[in-house]
């Protein structure tokens, strides 16, 4: 197999690994694509947070970048009417069901919601859908973090860091379409849970839901 491939991101010309997923080909070479469930370890993408879209020449729809490997002579465009158009409706529907008080959130300036509003120019703001307004209750239990959900966007990073990383089998994903959350083995306090507090899961976490306290606004 041929050491590289070559493809062309906004008339960027790179060499990928082959078999590199678009996403992190992209990535690695600082072209920016929105992504928040992307995990690069993950062979099978959920290709959940619908952000990651992009255009191929020869295919007449967008494709999410973290489901598509590179391929020799590959063109792609990171922007177009399109993308622009599904990538703000799949984040104005994320804030939707988010908890937005930047100016409170341990995680304001180091947020990928922040990030993504910053690169595509999108309002960081409760827009064309109405806020859900689900009510959480803060789970402050262990000594070093908490875990806000209602701040969640459900990527499920924190699940895969805390299956893979510290094979603790703590977090999961319960529930679907509107009522889908990540909720703990039978939704007990992180406390009363053998959570050994290794926090890979909050290093995991792209916002503000789970949190040391130590960073904690208010
Ligand atoms: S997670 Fe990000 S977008 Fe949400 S309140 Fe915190 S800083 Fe703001
Ligand atoms: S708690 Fe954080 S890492 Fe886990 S699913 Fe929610 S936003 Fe993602
Ligand atoms: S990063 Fe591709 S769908 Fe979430």
């Amino acid at each position: 197999m041929s050491e590289h491939v070559n493809i062309t991101i906004d008339d960027r010309e790179i060499k990928v690994r082959p078999g590199e997923k678009l996403l992190w080909a992209a990535l690695e070479n600082d072209i920016y694509i929105p992504h928040l469930c992307a995990i690069k370890e993950e062979s099978r993408p959920n290709a959940s947070c619908r952000l990651c879209f992009v255009e191929i020449d020869g295919i007449d729809y967008p494709v999410a970048a973290c489901t598509r490997q590179v391929e020799e002579g590959m063109v792609v465009k990171t922007r177009s009417t399109k993308v622009d158009r599904l990538v703000k409706t799949a984040f104005e529907l994320l804030l939707s069901d988010h908890n937005l008080k930047c100016s409170e959130c341990p995680a304001n300036r180091n947020c990928a919601l922040q990030r993504i509003a910053k690169e595509r120019g999108l309002k960081l703001k409760h827009n064309r859908f109405k806020p859900i307004g689900r009510e959480f209750e803060l789970d402050d239990s262990p000594a070093e973090f908490a875990f806000d959900r209602s701040r969640c966007v459900l990527c499920g990073q924190c699940i895969w860091a805390d299956r893979v990383g510290a094979e603790a089998w703590i977090f999961g994903f319960a529930n679907r379409g509107i009522d889908r959350v990540v909720t703990t083995f039978n939704n007990l306090p992180l406390a009363e849970l053998k959570c050994n507090e290794c926090t890979l899961c909050v290093d995991a976490c792209p916002v503000g839901a789970l949190y040391y306290k130590r960073e904690q606004k208010v």
